[in-house]
This record gives C-alpha cells, sequence and structure tokens, in this order.
C-alpha cells in the first residue's frame, strides 16, 4: 500500500504518519506540504493508494475539486479531516468520492479505523498493483473482422495464458463484442460504468463485466445512442487508468470511428491493431486512417497492421500492401470462413469450437508474440534498474 499524506502542517503530518506505522503492513507513507493546488500532479506521479489530505477549507468548491479528482484518479482512495464541518459538507464528501472525513483533533483509532477500512475494500477488490498492457483494435473499414479478433484474441489470453484479461467495447454506436465470445444478455453497459463514475472501482468494474472467464471480463458497449450520447471522453479516461490498474491486458474494440472518446482511449493504447484484408477499398481506407493516426501524434511504430481473411494466392500479396502502406504487416490471419461462422454465429470462442483451425493457431501465435515482448520489456526494465544500482 502506498500512502500519501498532504498537510501543511509539520507536526500533525507527522503524528498521522505515527499512527499509521503502528498498525502492522507493510506500507509506503509520503508526505508532501503542497494543497489542493498539486494535488493531481503528486497523485499522477505517485499513484498513491490512499491519499489522505488535511488543510482544507470546506467550501463547497472544494467539494467540485474533489469530485473531480475521484474522478480522474478511481484508483486513489481519498480521506479527508475537517475541524468542523456541517453534516451538509459530510454528506456531499461522500458523495463526491471521498472514502472517509476524520475529525480533528486528530484521534489515532478514527484513523486508523478508516485506513484498515479503505485498505480491505482495495484488497477485496484485486489491489491495483499492474501495468496492464493495452491493446486497440480499430477496422480499417466495416467488416475488416476488428470486433471478431480482439475478442478472440482477448479469449486466447484468458484461457491459453492465463492472463487477467478486460476487453472495452468503445465502439459506442455499433458495439456488438459481448455477442461474439458470450450467449449472456449483458446487464450492464459502459453506459452504466459511466453513470456512476464517480463509485468507479475495480469491484463496479467487474460487477459490471461480462465475466465470460473467470480472468475474462467484458464491458459490452451502450446498448443504444441515446445511451451512447452518455459516455464522454472524462469516463473512458478514468476507465482506462483503472483497467489499466486491474488487468494484465485491456484489449479496446474502437470499431471505425475517431471521436473524442476513442481518441481519449487510444492515447492510452500500446499497440494499435489496424484491421485490414487485402482488397483496394481496405488498403484506400487504411492509407487515410494510418495519415489521421499520426496527424493525431501517434507514432507509426505503435500501429501494427492485421491482415485479416489472408488468402496466400490472392490477387494482391503482403508484399503489394506493404509497399502501398509503407509499412510492414504485423501478422495476417488465414481465412477460414467456416469456423469463424461457426464462432460468431453460435457466440462461442474460435478456440473452444475449433482448437485445430487456421484462426486460432494464427491467435495463439499472436498472443505468444505480445507475452514474449512483454517480458522482454520487463526484463530490460529490470537490467536497467539493477544496473543503476
Ligand atoms: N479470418 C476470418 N475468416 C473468415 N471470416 C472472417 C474472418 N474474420 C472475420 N470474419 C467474418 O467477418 C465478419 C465481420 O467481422 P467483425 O464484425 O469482427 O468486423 P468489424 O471490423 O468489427 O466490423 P464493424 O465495423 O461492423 O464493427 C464476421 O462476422 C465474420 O464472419
Ligand atoms: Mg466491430
Amino acid at each position: 500500500m502506498k500512502i500519501i499524506i498532504i498537510s501543511p502542517n509539520k507536526a500533525l503530518k507527522e503524528q498521522i504518519r505515527q499512527h499509521l506505522q503502528e498498525i502492522n503492513a507493510p506500507r509506503e507513507i509520503l508526505l508532501f506540504d503542497n494543497g489542493s493546488d498539486k494535488l493531481a500532479q503528486i497523485a499522477e506521479q505517485e499513484r498513491p493508494d490512499i491519499l489522505i489530505m488535511e488543510g482544507l477549507d470546506h467550501g463547497l468548491d472544494q467539494l467540485t475539486f474533489l469530485e473531480q479528482f475521484s474522478l480522474h484518479y478511481p484508483a486513489t482512495e481519498l480521506i479527508i479531516f475537517s475541524e468542523n464541518a456541517s453534516s451538509e459538507f459530510l454528506m456531499k464528501a461522500m458523495r463526491s468520492g471521498v472514502s472517509d472525513v476524520l475529525h480533528l483533533p486528530l484521534v489515532a483509532e478514527d484513523l486508523q479505523l478508516a485506513v484498515r477500512r479503505v485498505e480491505s475494500k482495495l484488497k477485496q477488490a484485486g489491489g491495483r498493483n499492474k501495468i496492464g498492457k493495452v491493446i486497440a483494435f480499430i477496422a480499417s473499414k466495416g467488416g475488416s473482422g476488428a470486433t471478431f479478433l480482439a475478442c478472440n484474441l482477448a479469449y486466447v489470453l484468458a484461457a491459453q495464458e492465463n492472463e487477467k484479461v478486460a476487453l472495452l467495447d468503445l465502439n459506442l454506436q455499433f458495439g456488438d463484442a459481448a455477442l461474439f465470445v458470450s450467449d449472456q444478455v449483458p446487464a450492464n453497459t459502459l453506459a452504466d460504468v459511466a453513470a456512476n463514475i464517480s463509485r468507479l472501482d475495480a469491484t463496479l468494474l467487474a460487477s459490471s463485466m461480462v465475466q465470460v472467464l473467470p480472468n475474462f471480463g467484458l464491458l459490452a458497449a451502450p446498448e443504444d445512442a441515446e445511451h451512447a450520447a452518455e459516455v464522454k471522453p472524462a469516463h473512458i479516461d478514468a476507465l482506462m487508468k483503472l483497467a489499466k490498474n486491474q488487468y494484465d491486458y485491456v484489449v479496446l474494440d474502437i470499431g471505425r470511428t475517431l471521436n473524442a472518446s476513442s481518441i481519449k482511449a487510444l492515447d492510452y493504447a500500446d499497440m494499435i491493431f489496424l484491421v485490414l484484408q487485402e482488397s483496394l477499398p481496405f488498403i484506400r481506407d487504411s492509407k487515410r486512417l494510418i495519415v489521421a493516426l499520426q496527424s493525431l501524434g501517434y507514432d507509426k511504430n505503435k500501429i501494427y497492421l492485421m491482415l485479416n481473411r489472408h488468402e496466400k494466392r490472392g490477387d494482391i500479396s503482403i508484399e503489394d500492401i506493404e509497399a502501398a502502406l509503407d509499412m510492414k504487416v504485423f501478422k495476417s490471419i488465414p481465412n477460414s470462413y467456416i469456423a469463424v461462422s461457426a464462432s460468431v454465429n453460435q457466440g462461442v470462442p474460435i478456440m473452444k469450437i475449433a482448437k485445430h483451425d487456421a484462426v486460432t493457431h494464427a491467435l495463439q501465435e499472436i498472443a505468444q508474440t505480445l507475452l514474449k515482448s512483454t517480458h522482454a520489456a520487463k526484463k530490460s526494465w529490470l537490467n536497467s534498474l539493477l544496473n543503476r544500482a
């Protein structure tokens, strides 16, 4: 657990630290003087589990600020102190996402109890120590196979590689990902998560998902355009921050529209998988999309071409595509009409329904490549740390 204490009062800060150290559990405790003006900066850099703040004035403006804060940092729990705040303030503080309000002068037991309560809540939610890899699927054109590949790669990562995986259907208007891997009607969607964003935590996220496997949850897209309109970029931002902390892999189905929300999600993507097929209209639209992505500031080396429905003896070769797009094809997935149709029509992952199909093998290969690159990245990070030491 990482706990940050912010207060202009040095003596009080030390007292809080001491009381926290009396509770037996490993904790990292940091102290800061700065008030609310530096809060976001501290949260961004330190990513604490718990933030304890003293020295707020009790204006309702502060609550709006705290509400914004918990919206942006849903993985950080807030505990605040107040000297003689009104009951109206206390109610509103709780509603704005503050976990606990403690009274001054400081009572050690109250503080310890509040911290224990928050810690057990965080533990139940599965901790937040992951740095998930975010993979965004974007379709160059409708019908490219982006949703099919996103859902089935997510399934392989969970079922075969034992990774904890989330699939977020961010195709706000035409999202249909849940149908590809499950026969459950989603009880909740992204719109419900957006409506409850100030309460968003790992438990709420997990309970809003269709649980395809114990380690694979899928958050369905809003059911209609009206609900889709309620999802704002700030919601996506909070959702992405949380999902990255909770899952090894966060797979996104972006669909084919670039808008403020999908761009917000792409900002978090480690890899953008652009799905195309080997025909001229797909190649043309891929070219446009690559230009658009680059003009939005995404590096070309973040974009990976996924050539779907590949036929070895087709009119257009992989080399032709690479020449036209001035990019290497990352992976090709064979065309396999019967197995894919059976999977899609029954809503059963292809790995389950056609274990030995070439498409299943291609997806397994992609999963292996991803795991290898994640392990290599971790190793080089560790090496640089050790070298520095
Ligand atoms: N490798 C493949 N072999 C055969 N058929 C495939 C393959 N991949 C996808 N398909 C077929 O293409 C159809 C469209 O796929 P999908 O819905 O995933 O495309 P999409 O890019 O998400 O489209 P949209 O833009 O409508 O969201 C699927 O229903 C499936 O039947
Ligand atoms: Mg789709």
